[in-house]
């Protein structure tokens, strides 16, 4: 593993996930999710674990997919690369995941804490979806799940303007399960991981699976328009200007076109 580290035992029962990429704020590349993919598959079958903890690092759970890494792809390729299929593997595990998310969870660093079941977040915690800021739009879920997850005005609100929300804030619109000190943050997700592992497995399994029933109904038809949406975003001289003006560290100047 590159840019992960997994600790299959972390306490007796809980496994950790820790994204490792801190020089760029944990931007997930593509490899890094597929090792995220492959650590979640594993973890699921090791009959040991019975939660998952997913968590980043003080600075940030992750600042979004990785700009550079798509800034020059065009729409067909964003759609023959699908990078998202990946992502599924979280949404299908079956064993309950926290995530542990200190600073930046942003674009899809905030989709991914939201395709977890439950957050946690230090008091320094930012949530967003800042997409719209370099001319595209939340990929890997943001536009449904957050909607779903804090109500339409405000999810409006933040991806529309690429606002961060506090921790606090997250925690108000009900985005977040938690909200504690930094030095807490892993205290606390092993204590509700701890809770949780001493349930039947059985039983967590059908109930997550049946929660999220409920929660992902007609989920997939949105996900699907959406990464559709996103991809079309590629073929917009917005997106590469956008993406561009990033990585050259300055302001974009969109067209419309
Ligand atoms: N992709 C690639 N690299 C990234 C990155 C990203 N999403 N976010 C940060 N980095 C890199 C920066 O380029 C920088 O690298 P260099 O040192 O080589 O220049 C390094 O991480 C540190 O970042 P900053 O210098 O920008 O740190 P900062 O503290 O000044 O700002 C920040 C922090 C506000 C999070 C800023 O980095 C930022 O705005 N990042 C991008 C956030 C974003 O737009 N996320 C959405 C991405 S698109 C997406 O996620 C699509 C989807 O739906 C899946």
């Amino acid at each position: 593993m590159e840019f992960i580290i997994v600790t299959e035992q972390y306490y007796p029962g809980i496994a950790l996930i820790q994204l490792n990429r801190p020089k760029e704020l944990n931007a997930l590349n593509r490899k890094l999710m597929e090792e995220v993919r492959d650590a979640l598959q594993a973890l699921d079958k090791n009959e040991g674990v019975r939660v998952i903890i997913i968590t980043g690092n003080e600075q940030a759970f992750a600042a979004g997919a990785d700009i550079k890494q798509m800034a020059d792809k065009s729409a067909i390729d964003m759609l023959l690369i699908d990078q998202f299929s990946t992502w599924d593997q979280i949404r299908r595990t079956k064993k309950p995941i926290i995530a542990a998310v200190s600073g930046f969870a942003l674009g899809g660093g905030c989709e991914f804490t939201m395709m977890c079941d439950m957050i946690i977040a230090s008091e320094t915690a930012k949530f967003g979806q800042p997409e719209i800021k370099i001319g595209t739009i939340p990929g890997a879920g943001g536009t449904q799940r957050l909607t779903k997850a804090i109500g339409k005005a405000k999810a409006m609100e933040l991806i529309l303007t690429g606002r961060f929300l506090s921790a606090e804030e997250a925690h108000f619109y009900g985005l977040v399960n938690k909200v504690v000190p930094v030095e807490m943050l892993m205290h606390e997700a092993v204590e509700l991981a701890k809770e949780i592992a001493q349930m039947s497995p059985v039983a967590v399994q059908l109930a997550k699976e049946a929660i999220n029933r409920s929660f992902e109904t007609q989920l997939d038809e949105g996900l699907a328009f959406e990464r559709k949406n996103f991809y079309l975003t590629f073929a917009s001289a917005d997106q590469k200007e956008g993406m561009q003006a990033f990585i050259e560290k300055r302001k974009p100047t969109y067209t419309g076109k």
